[in-house]
């Protein structure tokens, strides 16, 4: 064969090697394009306790962002020092969830911040004194008015910090890279692991490209899994509380499960303390088998391939 046809025969071959799986997984999307000066006020805002009404917690507080994107307490604490009802889920990749938080209550980031901002459970504040100590400070009085025709107005606080969000997505994954075509990437066992994490059918509920978050299942299909656990509180009847509709309690959103290995502990109750333990409680309460040891071991060697990484860390 001369030069340019074993060229041409070498350049086919690398790009079949290189093309995209055909999956019912996929990968991360790029970051959306926006306004950096809007992304940069919400980084700023997304760190500064002036959002709690005792100025004692940031957003970061509970969402470490140089840790998980979360906390690993099962609860974090409030404002007042008293824990929240429910785990604190990471915020990295949440701008791709179709509703936020574990009863789907909100369906967007700018409801989601007025929420936790004025919960009296979280961060216990009212929208007058945040926008009253934002506008105060010099600093940034002028990077809302070079970002926003109208300065500093709640909706523009709700608008920044979401930009800011919708930055926090964790590309880079062995796993996302597996989807992209690098399938030298995953030892064999981390690919059994994610055939058995289709076969058994985890999959059903945890998909898309979040892998998770874009809809609402019962826990505990097979078992009351609350019921076992006990004392059961008014949180963990998920969107019953919503709805007010039988069919609703326990009914949860799928949690994504990008970047899993390392949101310990687990569940909207922390109740699971290693990622062992959930994969066993969702053998028994969603799938009701009982698969081997092997199996098992096999998919948490998997879902620790979906770890990825923010600003070059994992
Ligand atoms: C006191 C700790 C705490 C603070 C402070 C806090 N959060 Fe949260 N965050 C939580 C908890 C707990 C939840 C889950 C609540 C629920 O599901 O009902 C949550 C949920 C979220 C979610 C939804 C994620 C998902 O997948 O459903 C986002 C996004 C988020 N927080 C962003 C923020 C932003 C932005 C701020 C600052 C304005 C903030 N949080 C401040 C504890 C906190
Ligand atoms: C019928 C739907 C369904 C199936 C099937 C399912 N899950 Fe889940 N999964 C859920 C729901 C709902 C939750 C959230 C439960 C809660 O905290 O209230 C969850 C939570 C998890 C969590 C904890 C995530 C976190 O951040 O807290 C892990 C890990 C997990 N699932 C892995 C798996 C694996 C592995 C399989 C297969 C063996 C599986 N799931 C099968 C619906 C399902």
């Amino acid at each position: 064969m001369n030069r340019p046809a074993l060229f041409l025969l070498f350049a086919l071959c690398a790009n079949t090697i290189a093309a995209p799986l055909d999956e019912p997984l996929k990968p991360l999307p790029t970051i959306p394009p926006q306004d950096p000066k809007r992304v940069e006020l919400g980084r700023q805002l997304f760190h500064d306790p002036r959002l709690s009404i005792n100025n004692t917690l940031s957003c970061a507080s509970c969402h470490l962002l140089d840790k998980n994107g979360a906390d690993s307490r099962a609860f974090s604490n409030g404002f007042d020092g008293q824990p929240v009802t429910v785990n604190t889920p990471t915020v990295f990749n949440a701008s791709l969830n179709f509703r936020q938080f574990w009863d789907g209550r909100v369906e967007t980031l700018e409801e989601q911040s007025n929420v936790v901002i004025t919960s009296p459970h979280e961060m216990g504040s009212d929208w007058n004194t945040v926008v009253q100590r934002i506008a105060d400070d010099t600093a940034y009085r002028q990077g809302f008015s070079a970002a926003y025709p109208d300065a500093v107005t709640r909706a523009n606080i709700q608008s920044a910090l979401s930009a800011f969000e919708r930055t926090l997505l964790t590309p880079g994954s062995r796993f996302d890279q597996y989807l992209l075509g690098n399938t030298d990437i995953l030892t064999l066992e981390e690919k059994y692991g994610y055939q058995r994490f289709k076969e058994y059918g985890c999959i059903a509920c945890h998909q898309g490209v979040n892998i998770g978050g874009n809809m609402f299942q019962k826990f505990g299909v097979f078992g009351d899994y609350i019921a076992d656990r006990g004392n059961p509180t008014v949180a963990d009847q998920g969107r019953f509380n919503i709805t007010g509709d039988e069919a609703d309690r326990a009914v949860f959103k799928v949690p994504s499960l990008r970047n899993v290995a390392l949101t310990a502990p687990y569940f909207h109750d922390g109740s699971a303390p290693t990622l062992e333990r959930a994969v066993d409680v969702m053998f028994q309460y969603q799938l009701g088998r009982m698969p081997s040891e092997e199996d098992k071991t096999l998919i948490v060697l998997f879902l620790k391939t979906l770890t990825g990484q923010w600003e070059g860390k994992p």
